[in-house]
């Protein structure tokens, strides 16, 4: 029997912080290693070049991705890991999507408006048609089940309408694609919990690749209140719910659990165990990832073979898009 396809990309645009982590990255290796789906995981560069960037930290960006997926447990004998931009065919297909693309679908994305406003000298048109060559990635491979954050959703939507409206107007060809999201789709800033935890922010980041005494020092001045009970109550005390949503995510444990596991002590020991939960948590990925960073030559390699998989299957997909809509294969 044939597993369900699965498939989702992070962008090589800074270091993975625990939001990334607890959203997506920690299901990408259980799913995995579920060995129910077929998997598909990869370093989305070709959207990372909406941002700002510096081309001589690109390639460095690339690796340091790379080199988290492999620490964390993505297996390239288990899943195919591959370079988005070593398959062309996703772009060829957004350039076919972007024809039955409406204006209007995408105007009103809200990571476009948020990261418009971001970067107001540099709102590019690829900041803008980034949806399209989220959806084509996703099409391409037939994938039914997408593992990403909340702030996804918008993008997944538009993927779901775009094969709906090209199956219906030229043919039955594409998988309509199911967010899976797990118990942690938005974690918020450490110093400012009503804001998602994000890249952009590095303040108010815990990096998955931070040493135990950055972890120490930022849960320490991590926004909390003013009261001392520790309670998971994500309306009125966001703060303390927030680090407990992060011991709860990395232990698989549920908050109530959590808070029956820190019961009696007050902030500034609460804040002791969390640092010491991510901190060891995270002892043997920094370690692992530290390692497969002496090897840059070897970690662009790893994903080689991956990105000749997905191009096979990518290039046929692709050739059957083509005959549907009349154009000369
Ligand atoms: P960022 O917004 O920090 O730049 P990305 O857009 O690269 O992150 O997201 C990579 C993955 O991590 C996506 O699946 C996204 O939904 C998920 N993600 C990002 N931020 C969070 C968060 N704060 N909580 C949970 N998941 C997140
Ligand atoms: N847009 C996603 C993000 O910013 C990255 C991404 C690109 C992606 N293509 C994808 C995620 C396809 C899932 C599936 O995080």
């Amino acid at each position: 029997m044939t597993k369900p396809i699965l498939i989702s990309g992070i962008q090589p645009t800074g270091r993975l912080h625990l939001g990334n982590y607890l959203g997506a990255l920690k299901n990408f290796v259980g799913l995995q290693d579920s060995g129910k789906y077929q998997c598909y995981f990869f370093v989305a560069d070709y959207h990372s070049l909406t941002e700002d960037f510096k081309p001589e930290e690109k390639s460095q960006q690339i690796e340091s991705l790379i080199a988290d997926f492999l620490a964390a447990g993505l297996d390239p004998k288990k899943s195919v890991i591959f370079l988005q931009s070593q398959v062309p065919q996703s772009t060829e297909l957004a350039w076919i999507l972007s024809a039955i693309t409406p204006f209007g679908e995408l105007s009103r994305m809200t990571q476009f408006k948020d990261k418009s406003a971001a970067q107001k000298e540099n709102i590019n048109a690829g900041l803008f048609t980034y949806p399209i060559l989220m959806a084509a990635d996703i099409l391409l491979y037939d994938a039914q089940l997408v593992p990403v954050g909340s702030d996804q959703l918008q993008h997944l939507e538009l993927a779901r309408t775009l094969a709906r409206k090209f199956n219906s107007r030229f043919g039955q060809i594409f998988v309509e694609p199911k967010a899976l999201m797990t118990s942690t789709p938005r974690l918020m800033s450490l110093d400012d919990p009503s804001k998602k935890m994000s890249k952009s922010h590095p303040d108010g980041c815990l990096f998955i690749d931070d040493s135990p005494e950055e972890i120490e020092r930022k849960i320490k001045v991590a926004v909390t209140d003013s009261g001392n009970e520790i309670k998971y109550d994500p309306k009125n005390k966001s703060g303390i719910s927030n680090l407990l949503s992060i011991v709860a995510g990395l232990s698989g444990k549920s908050p109530e659990d959590v808070v029956r596991d820190f019961a009696g002590m007050n902030y500034g020991e609460f804040k002791h165990s969390v640092s010491d939960c991510v901190s060891d948590y995270f002892a043997s990925f920094r370690k692992k990832k530290e390692a497969l960073l002496k090897k840059p030559a070897a970690l662009k390699k790893a994903l080689q073979h991956g990105s000749e998989q997905a191009q096979k299957i990518a290039q046929k997909k692709l050739a059957e898009v083509k005959e549907k809509i009349g154009l000369i294969i």
